[in-house]
Order: C-alpha cells, then structure tokens, then sequence
C-alpha cells in the first residue's frame, strides 16, 4: 500500500523487501546486469549499482516502471522513444529520414566527444566534429543528447561527457563503433511474469544499491572513469 517512494525511508518495509529484492534479482537479473549489479559494456547492458541512470532520476517509482514495463521490450507501455541511429548505413534510422556520415565525419564527431574528458592533438578535427554534432541536417546529435551533449533521460539518450560507457570502454573504436552501428538495447518486462510486490522489491533493492554506491562516490570525492 505505501507509495514507492516512500519505501526507502521505512525500516519495516526495507526488511521486507530487501531479501525478496534480492532473491529475484539473483533469479532474474543477473544473467544479464550481472551479480553485484555493476552491468557489462561488452553486452552494452547498464550498471544498475551507480548513480548513473539512462531512464529517469533513479527514484523507486522510475526503477519499478522500467521492471514493470521494460525498454523496447515489446510492451506498449515500455520506454521506446527513440534509438541509436546507425550512422555509417544509407539510412541510419528506422523512425525518420537523416542522413549518413562518412567515416571522416564519424572520425570528427568522436574527437568533439573524446575533447569532453581528453584534450585532442587535433583541434580541427574537434571544431569540424562539434558542428556535426550541432548540424540539424546532418548528425544531429544534439536533438537526442542534448546541446551540451549531457543527454536526455526522457528518451534514455546518454550522457556523453561523463566517462560512463553503456557500450564499450570509451576507447575511440568503441565510440566509433556505437556511431556506425547504433544501439538499441533492451530490458525485458516483468508485469506479466513476476508479482507486483517481487517487481516492487526489485525497484527497492536496485535504488538501495546505487544510493549506496553513490554515497561511496562522494566520500571518495570524486567520479570514475
Ligand atoms: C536479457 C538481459 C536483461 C535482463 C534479464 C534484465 N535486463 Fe535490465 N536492462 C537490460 C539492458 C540491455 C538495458 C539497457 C537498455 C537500453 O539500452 O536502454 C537494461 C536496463 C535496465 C534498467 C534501466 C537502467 C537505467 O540506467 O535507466 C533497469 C532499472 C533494469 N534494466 C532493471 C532490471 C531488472 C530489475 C531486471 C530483473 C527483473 C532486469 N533489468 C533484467 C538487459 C536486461
Ligand atoms: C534519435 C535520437 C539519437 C540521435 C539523433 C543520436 N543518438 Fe546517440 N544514442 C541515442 C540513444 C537512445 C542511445 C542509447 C541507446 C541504448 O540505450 O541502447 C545513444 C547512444 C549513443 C552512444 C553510446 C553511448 C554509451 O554510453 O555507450 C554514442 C557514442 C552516441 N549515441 C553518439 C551519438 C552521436 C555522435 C550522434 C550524432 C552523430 C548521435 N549519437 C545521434 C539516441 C540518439
């Protein structure tokens, strides 16, 4: 009965949960998000024990949507506004027309992004990369990830500036890779398969491990990369 967000702050409620979370995540998250939550950038599959969200804020009530309904899980409830185009096919996207980019162009675009973190031998190629990034004709990066590239957690597009990969190290190929290739990951839904109150304690178990993780953070004064 008590809302999701209010959760967190119950003791009883915390000790009800917390194992029922953590047994259906053993059951049914971990093959993919991994046992102690932290993901794995091979599989583009995200880190669920950091600060660090593609959908929302990280509230319980955000997290038990995306169980309940999942990201381009089939259901019509399920987050599925937009994807990653693939920029180096004659049609990068399946939703609208936009145009493809050559590898010089994916080669710049990744230099405006590698700049955020690491300062680039060659600044032309950052100049030239930031206005793909910005071109509403070509690229247009910056309708999804927003202008200051810092992403849109609406439409599940990434922050591009923070260091945190969903696919891949950061390395230049990999960011190449995601621009050619796109991206389209998916989390299945849960509503017809687990309970409501196992899909409630799931988002309870979820919240408490990355409030955790970005309490940890803060001590140590600092971000990763
Ligand atoms: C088949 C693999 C798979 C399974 C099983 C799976 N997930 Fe996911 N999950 C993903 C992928 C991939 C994404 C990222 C989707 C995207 O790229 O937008 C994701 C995203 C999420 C997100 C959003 C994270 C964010 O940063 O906003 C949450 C929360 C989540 N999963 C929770 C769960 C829970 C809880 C379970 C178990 C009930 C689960 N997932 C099971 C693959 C999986
Ligand atoms: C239509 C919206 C849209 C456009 C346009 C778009 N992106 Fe994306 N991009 C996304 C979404 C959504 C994801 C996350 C996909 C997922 O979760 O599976 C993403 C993922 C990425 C990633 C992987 C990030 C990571 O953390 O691993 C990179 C890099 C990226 N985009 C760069 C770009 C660049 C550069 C452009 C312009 C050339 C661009 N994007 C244009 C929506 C968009």
């Amino acid at each position: 009965m008590a809302s999701a967000d209010s959760i967190p702050g119950n003791a009883d409620l915390m000790s009800f949960a917390m194992p029922r979370g953590a047994s259906a995540y053993s059951k049914h998250c971990a093959s993919c998000h991994g046992a102690q939550l932290q993901g794995d950038p091979v599989r583009a599959i995200p880190n669920l024990a950091d600060a660090d969200w593609l959908y929302g804020s990280g509230r319980v009530s955000e997290i038990e949507r995306v169980v309940l309904y999942g990201i381009r899980s089939g259901n019509s409830k399920g987050w599925d506004l937009a994807h990653m185009p693939a920029f180096a096919t004659p049609h990068p996207y399946d939703l609208y027309a936009m145009a493809p980019l050559t590898p010089g162009d994916i080669e710049d675009v990744t230099s405006y992004l590698l700049a955020f973190r690491h300062p680039q031998a060659d600044e032309t190629a950052v100049e030239r990369g930031g206005r793909i990034f910005h071109d509403a004709n070509q690229g247009v990066c910056s309708d999804c990830h927003g202008f200051d590239a810092k992403g849109d957690s609406a439409i599940g597009a990434p922050d591009l500036t923070d260091g945190v990969w969903l696919r891949g190290d950061g390395s230049r190929q990999s960011i190449e890779d995601s621009i050619a290739h796109g991206l389209a990951g998916r989390c299945p839904a849960w509503i017809t398969v687990l309970s409501p109150v196992t899909i409630r304690a799931l988002a309870v178990y979820v919240h408490s491990a990355s409030t955790r993780a970005s309490a940890r953070t803060l001590s140590a004064g600092g971000k990763r990369e």
